[in-house]
């Protein structure tokens, strides 16, 4: 089917909520992307944080087809090997819990909000705060959750409870922390507000607070978490300590949909049968997708490789900061996850870089974001850093 068709097909037929540039992808493999025409991209933003393992991994598409010839869907009355064997990995690689499944990150944290709402529900705790420029999806809980006005316009009212603290400030935490406070809501590194991480004082000083009137704490780690900083998890990296629930996403399905929480056994307790529920939540096909996936990591090393190449794109994006001074303004990273500020808008830049055959993403409007696979070469972080150099040449 030619590009222009297919173009002219979600002209007409898709909702224009997306922002879609021309490309139409025909195929993935690896870091790498090809378009209809035939033309290579180096993707260093795969799925917007999904391709953890870049695209089509060979473990994962030998896992879906292996999986698809045996048993596709069931739904959550009944029992099922790979949902089993995927909440013991995640709970073997995090802390000792229980997990429930969904299909995303906003579920995910639907399920973490709700779950902690039911948890201090008979001692009137309703109320959750989290911290200014977060994100946590866009179904009305997380997106309550969100603090970003831009997210919330034309969409109000919002669900009534949650309040937002300036970020890393503990003292503000303290004063908006009571006895109504059901969760202290955090993304150890903040994703959509433009790479943002705490810190591990911040993390350990946010638990203090939380246990001393009785909150719990929520980790929104569905851009952070399973091996994107070089740990399973980014509290992990930045030395916090563990939360009662985490959210997680993105790459959790090997780039099947798939969300999950996993929460601390005395309040997962709090989820009965009848509280809440997910009818594609945690499907044989996205646990044998995130199986696979995990297995990939541990048997490619691949969290080695995440702290091999953390150093070579910060080396990278700070001589760039050099040779692009007054133009690039901040950087910050964690793992593989990166942020470069401009001094002004950045997707003029963005756009710049897919014509010259990059994908990286444009995010709080003057942030290029960086999220490569962590399957991701030295000589891929190297020609993707020169693509960008010229971006920045070429583009005001
Ligand atoms: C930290 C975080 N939480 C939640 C979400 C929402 O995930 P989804 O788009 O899968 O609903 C995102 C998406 O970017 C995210 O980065």
């Amino acid at each position: 089917m030619k590009a222009a068709y297919i173009r002219e097909l979600f002209d007409r037929y898709v909702i224009g909520n997306y922002r879609r540039c021309g490309v139409v992808f025909v195929r993935g493999e690896g870091c790498y992307l090809w378009d209809a025409e035939g033309r290579r991209y180096l993707d260093l933003l795969p799925g917007l944080g999904v391709g953890a393992l870049g695209h089509c991994h060979p473990r994962v598409v030998a896992a879906i087809k292996e999986q698809a010839e045996r048993l596709i869907h069931v739904h959550n009355n009944y029992y099922w090997e790979s949902q089993g064997l995927l909440a013991r990995e995640l709970v073997k690689r995090a802390f000792p819990g229980k997990v429930f499944f969904c299909n995303s990150g906003a579920e995910a944290m639907e399920a973490a909000i709700k779950l902690a709402r039911r948890h201090g529900w008979k001692e009137g705790r309703t109320e959750l705060i989290s911290l200014e420029n977060c994100f946590h999806g866009r179904t009305y809980g997380a997106l309550s959750a969100t603090s970003q006005a831009k997210f919330h316009a034309g969409f109000e009212p919002l669900v009534p409870g949650f309040r937002y603290v300036p970020f890393g400030d503990l003292d503000a935490l303290a004063k908006a922390a009571g006895h109504r406070t059901a969760a202290i809501i955090l993304e150890p590194v903040q994703g959509e507000g433009g790479i943002f991480p705490l810190t591990g004082d911040y993390l350990r000083g946010a638990r203090k607070i939380a246990d001393s009137v009785g909150a719990l704490v929520i980790y929104d780690e569905c851009q952070s978490g399973l091996g994107r900083t070089g740990d399973w998890f980014a509290y992990q990296t930045l030395g916090g300590p563990e939360p009662d629930i985490m959210a997680l996403a993105k790459p959790l399905g090997g780039g099947l949909p798939a969300g999950a929480i996993i929460a601390k056994e005395r309040v997962a307790a709090a989820f009965v049968p009848g509280t809440h529920g997910s009818t594609f939540g945690g499907n044989p096909m996205a646990c044998a997708a995130g199986l696979a996936a995990i297995e990939a990591i541990e048997k490619d090393r691949l969290l080695d490789n995440v702290r091999a190449m953390t150093p070579v794109l910060g080396y990278g994006l700070r001589r760039l900061k050099e040779k692009h001074a007054g133009r690039i303004v901040a950087l910050r990273q964690c793992g593989l996850m990166a942020a470069v500020d401009l001094n002004g808008p950045s997707v003029g830049v963005v756009e710049r870089c897919r014509e010259l055959g990059l994908l990286v993403n444009s995010t709080h409007d003057i942030t290029v974001r960086f999220l490569p696979a962590m399957i991701v070469t030295r000589e891929q972080i190297e020609e993707g850093l020169a693509v960008f150099d010229k971006a920045l040449e070429t583009t005001r």
